[in-house]
């Protein structure tokens, strides 16, 4: 765009550990990535026309600040929920025009829906002065995500987007929303992406699924124990207490988030000692609960994370992010990514008639301004 007067940059995101614990109160182990959406921003003469362009797409956008509403679905939801949400707490805006263009996978499980959403909300924070500060904006581009895209999705992606710091993830705590850096190194090891490039239509629905039952879990469990407000206060001791009482699939959604909560505070424990077989078993151990307990993986997840159990070379593998397509990630021995790329995406093309994409993703910064 010419004569863009703000332009910001917000990441997607890798999660090590911690999957559909944040709307649960629970704890994630998450970190920003070298993928990112860029948004130019500037204003306009009028007083409330705004226009959007998505670079990558070619599509264009206008609608008046005084009115509008969300459409069917579309890249342009989350373009109008961060400027509803920031409206509503107190932003005033003037017609502005903005283009973006990113690099972060759609339905990857990297979440492009937060780089976005971040990218824009930190945008108009500095082009209209607005002067939120960062919690602002990350809870006004999760609550965009509720109401003008229709996922009642939790904190961690939006947070991570915007908190995002250089070689270190951070272990949030979604209740007390204390978090804390811890300087990621692998040693001999590093991260592997391989992203199915499947997203199967399943996964907005499922998501909210998933979390209604959650919570008629902790509605159940309040019967015998009051003092539970979300299954951040629920331990396994008191689901086995309630397991004739709890419907089963509720009973096993409840079960993958308790143990999820407990292997990303040992995970963070395993990373900080060095630990990295530790790490790897907790990272297979969560793909296992969220295939079996939480029903949110996929035939071709699955298949990754099968065939890198045998490779000892690969410590852990495990399904990121929502679920229902999207990437794996992986920690495997620097020395044998290029010739596993080779081996697994010849076996998946023959498996699924699809190419894997694989990513060796670097942590980097959260949003921001760019110079
Ligand atoms: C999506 C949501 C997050 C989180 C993950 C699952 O990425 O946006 O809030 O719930 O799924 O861990």
């Amino acid at each position: 765009m010419e004569h863009a007067t703000v332009i910001t940059q917000a990441p997607g995101r890798i999660n090590i550990i911690g999957e559909h614990t944040d709307y649960n109160n629970g704890f994630v182990l998450p970190a920003a990535i070298d993928k990112k959406t860029t948004v130019w921003l500037k204003k306009n003469d009028h007083p409330s026309r705004c226009k959007m362009t998505a670079g990558n797409l070619q599509e264009e956008l206008v609608f008046d600040l005084s009115n509008f509403q969300p459409k069917e679905n579309g890249w342009e939801n989350y373009m109008m929920g961060v400027v509803h949400e920031l409206q509503k707490i107190g932003a005033k805006f003037s017609g502005f025009d903005c283009e973006f263009e990113g690099d972060v996978p759609i339905g990857s499980g990297m979440s492009s829906s937060a780089s976005l959403e971040c990218s824009l909300a930190t945008g108009l924070n500095q082009l209209f002065n607005l002067g939120f500060d960062k919690w602002q904006l990350i809870k006004a581009c999760q609550m965009a995500e509720h109401n003008f895209v229709g996922i009642k999705c939790g904190i961690m992606d939006q947070f991570a987007s915007t908190m995002g710091q250089k070689d270190q993830v951070m272990f949030l705590d979604c209740r007390s929303l204390e978090f804390e850096y811890f300087p990621f190194d692998l040693g001999d090891y590093q991260l592997l992406l391989l992203n199915t490039n499947v997203s199967h239509s399943l996964a907005s629905s499922e998501y909210n699924t998933r979390r209604a039952a959650c919570e008629e879990g902790v509605r159940i469990l309040q019967t015998k124990f009051p003092t539970v407000h979300s299954l951040r206060d629920v331990s396994f001791e008191m689901l086995l207490q309630m397991a004739d009482v709890l419907p089963s699939k509720v009973a096993s959604r409840c079960r993958h988030v308790v143990l999820e909560n407990d292997r990303v505070q040992m995970a963070t424990k395993a990373l900080l000692n060095k630990d990295f077989k530790q790490l790897g078993q907790l990272i297979y151990k969560s793909h296992f609960s969220l295939q079996k307990d939480y029903e949110v993986s996929c035939p071709e997840l699955d298949y990754l994370v099968q065939h890198s159990l045998d490779k000892d070379y690969i410590l852990g593998s495990r399904m990121m992010g929502g679920g229902f397509g999207g990437c794996t990630i992986s920690i495997i021995e620097k020395e044998r990514v290029a010739s596993y790329i080779d081996l697994i995406s010849k076996s998946y093309r023959n498996q699924f008639g699809v190419d894997l994409s694989p990513y060796a993703v670097s942590i980097e910064d959260g949003a921001g301004l760019v110079d």
